[in-house]
């Protein structure tokens, strides 16, 4: 009955959906991101849903276990976005004492705007910090707790005693050799759409601690016991009180649906080849911006990394002679999409002045400058020198037309 069901379901979708990495980009376009998932997602999603099991289930666990083991860390523990990781894993680490209520963590003033927030509401005090000019993240050894952010698919080599990796658009990037999300305490990724490997909307939390992993399943669903290893003990030494509803944390529930389960698990089979395409994209476009000689920078990988590319960042020089809306406008133009570098300096973002514990450790010239000149376009694993053709073509009109 049930492989009747799955053979019905294959069919149907083969008959839509191409089993590989969906299309290329339409010609002459280059669009921000394009769909990483095809029949195969599409599928196992439809069985979820004709099982009637819908909810947070085998197929999410299955997927955690999986991805743990993917990014080289005992624990993963999935939930509904890239924030919630951070909200979750941040309350965590104030939960389980690892930080005081109040500690001060850095954050690059280059970021993305709930990495930062997620400190806030955590009820810990974010320091912004400017970033490294030649990767645009926080770098350096430091004594604070940091939480370190790798932008859009360029690692941090951040170094702390509490390293909090923020690796929500670096799925598969390397410090090391180490994959990051495994490097510190704990890791944070996103499956949004237009991301390396995507849920539809998603997250996942990695570490190697358990009890770190067991705060972040209560605090993911309600507070509640039962999807902790250590259900059975609490249990018992809370004996006067229902297991089903015995809550442990002041939680959220930021779950996923087995239906993100279910996407995720067939995304694992396709994230290597994702990540090594969109590698080479990047050192193949950084190479060919470089020779043209144009007045603008980008960010190549750099030695003992490995840079996924999940935008390709660009940085205008001072000299010059457009402008940062300007170049914008033509690009579009050419139909090669743009967007602001993350939340480019989070220390100008209005948003700021509710958060009463920042504090800004500037000043900002590198943060400064992405947000006054920085763009970033569009990369993915179906992109080629088609894409980079339009790029340099686009570049050269809009800079010296
Ligand atoms: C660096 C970084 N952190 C956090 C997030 C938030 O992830 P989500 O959109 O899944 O909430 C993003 C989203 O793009 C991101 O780029």
């Amino acid at each position: 009955m049930t492989s009747d069901r799955r053979r019905a379901i294959d069919a149907l979708v083969a008959a839509h959906l191409d089993p590989g990495l969906g299309a290329d980009p339409p010609a002459g376009r280059l669009p921000l991101a394009q769909p990483t998932f095809g029949a195969a997602e599409v599928a196992e999603a439809i069985d979820s849903l004709l099982s009637g099991w819908v909810t947070m289930g085998g197929k999410v666990q299955a997927f955690e276990e999986r991805f743990a083991a993917w990014v080289g860390c005992e624990q993963a523990v999935m939930v509904n976005s890239g924030s919630s990781a951070l909200l979750v894993l941040l309350s965590a680490l104030v939960e389980t004492g690892r930080l005081q209520r109040g500690a001060e963590v850095l954050v690059p003033a280059v970021g993305w705007s709930t990495s930062l927030f997620a400190v806030h509401q955590a009820g810990l005090t974010p320091v912004l910090v400017d970033v490294d000019p030649d990767s645009l993240c926080i770098e350096g050894v430091f004594d604070h707790p940091v939480l370190a952010v790798h932008l859009l698919g360029q690692p941090s080599r951040a170094r702390s005693p509490l390293l909090i990796e923020d690796a929500c658009g670096a799925h598969g990037a390397t410090v090391d050799g180490l994959k990051v999300g495994a490097r510190g305490v704990g890791g944070c990724f996103s499956f949004f759409f237009s991301h390396h490997m995507t849920t539809v909307e998603g997250g996942m939390i990695t570490t190697s601690a358990p009890d770190l992993a067991d705060t972040c399943r209560s605090l993911r669903a309600h507070g509640w016991i039962r999807e902790r290893s250590d259900r059975d003990a609490l249990a018992a030494a809370h004996a006067d009180t229902d297991p089903r509803f015995l809550f442990v944390s002041a939680g959220f529930n930021v779950r996923p649906t087995d239906l993100a389960g279910a996407f995720g698990l067939h995304q694992l089979d396709r994230i290597d080849a994702i990540a090594a395409r969109r590698r080479a994209n990047h050192a193949d476009w950084c190479a060919a911006i470089a020779a043209e000689g144009l007045p603008l920078r980008c960010f190549p990988e750099r030695p003992g990394t490995s840079h996924v590319g999940f935008g390709f960042p660009l940085l205008l020089a001072p000299e010059a002679p457009i402008d940062r809306p300007t170049l914008c406008a033509r690009l579009q133009a050419e139909g090669i999409d743009t967007r602001p570098i993350s939340g480019s300096n989070l220390a100008r973002q209005p948003a700021v002045a509710h958060l009463p514990r920042l504090r800004l450790e500037g000043p900002f010239p590198v943060a400064n400058a992405v947000h006054d000149r920085g763009i970033f376009v569009g990369q993915g694993h179906r992109y080629g020198d088609g894409q980079r053709d339009l790029l340099l073509r686009g570049l050269r009109r809009a800079l010296t037309g």
